[in-house]
């Protein structure tokens, strides 16, 4: 049997799902400890006798793609998601990281190039000016690490209600060598943050679903990734309504805030910003075209 056999018949057993030729490649790549342009440029290269991939492979390879078919995120299962570029460790603990969220990491960097007239690097300067972040609900930590990776001279605070996705992301930020620049902290939104503290960015990912108004949750979603990383009251903005009551009443400084939320709650989204920030915001829209993202810069 070589690669090509094993992507044929995974292709077949998951009988043509969304994504199947894209998840056989994910789990096939993974069980072989090989990237997916591998499994292109050796796609005759036979999978046990004499090979260097042995028959037990092509087993474990078939068992996890069971876990996809019953629906189990592939993320979880190869416990691995790729965010910005790097490879985060992620189990059920935490939220898988969605493509749209890079969106973020994009803006907060490109805003600090701008504004600061500072390159992305990762090489540390010594005498280049530093830049502090506020992470806001981490989950696995891939915001903070993404944006402490890209920019050398930049400290994050990260800043998660759950012991566990502290856990996890503490996983990461050991992994991606980046201790030193990112502080990890169990608190409830800005609880443990200092009144007055001053930070150059503060970005969320909180969780955004309503109860009320968003019934259409995917069913694998809501099956197996955690309720406290989802839901937010019955609008879902609740937790976006405290966020922006807490930075107003513990006057913590920043020139740029930056939080992604659902394409249909625009209209409440927008009556919340004006509420705290008058006419600094604006919406973005993800790469599909539709509402993703708030960026609220500081008037001064
Ligand atoms: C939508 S997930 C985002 C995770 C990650 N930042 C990302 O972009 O993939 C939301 C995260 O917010 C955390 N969270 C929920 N309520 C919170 C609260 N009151 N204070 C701080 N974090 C909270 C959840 O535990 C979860 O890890």
């Amino acid at each position: 049997m070589t690669i090509r056999d094993l992507i044929k018949q995974g292709y077949e057993f998951l009988e043509g799902a969304e994504n199947a030729v894209l998840n056989c490649e994910v789990v096939l790549a993974n069980v072989l400890g090989v990237d997916k342009e591998y499994l292109i440029s050796h796609s005759d290269q036979e999978i046990g006798g004499d090979s260097e991939f042995s028959e037990d492979l092509a087993d474990l390879y078939m068992a996890y793609l069971k876990k996809v078919k019953a629906g189990e995120p592939v993320a979880y299962i190869l416990k691995e998601k790729e965010f910005y570029g790097l490879s985060f460790f992620v189990d059920n603990r935490v939220l898988v990281p969605r493509p749209e969220t890079e969106q973020l990491v994009e803006t907060v960097l490109s805003f600090l190039e701008e504004k600061y007239g500072v390159k992305r690097s990762r090489e540390f300067e010594s005498d280049a000016e530093k830049f502090r972040i506020l992470d806001v609900g981490t989950g696995s930590g891939n915001i903070a690490i993404s944006l402490a990776t890209n920019f050398q001279n930049l400290e994050a605070v990260a800043l998660d209600v759950s012991d566990d996705a502290i856990e996890v992301a503490r996983v990461n930020v050991n992994q991606h060598g980046v201790e030193d620049r990112v502080e990890l902290y169990q608190s409830d939104l800005l609880d443990v943050i200092e009144d007055g503290e001053k930070f150059h960015v503060i970005v969320a990912n909180l969780p955004y679903i309503g109860t009320k108004t968003n019934s259409d949750v995917d069913e694998n979603v809501e099956k197996h990734e955690p309720a406290s990383a989802l839901f937010a009251g019955e609008d879902g903005l609740d937790l976006y309504l405290k966020m922006f009551t807490q930075i107003q009443e513990k006057n913590v400084g920043y020139d740029l805030i930056v939080g992604e939320f659902g394409s249909m709650q625009r209209e409440d989204m927008e009556a919340l910003l004006t509420d705290f920030f008058g006419q600094n915001w604006r919406i973005e829209k993800d790469l599909a075209g539709l509402d993703r993202m708030f960026v609220v810069e500081c008037e001064s």
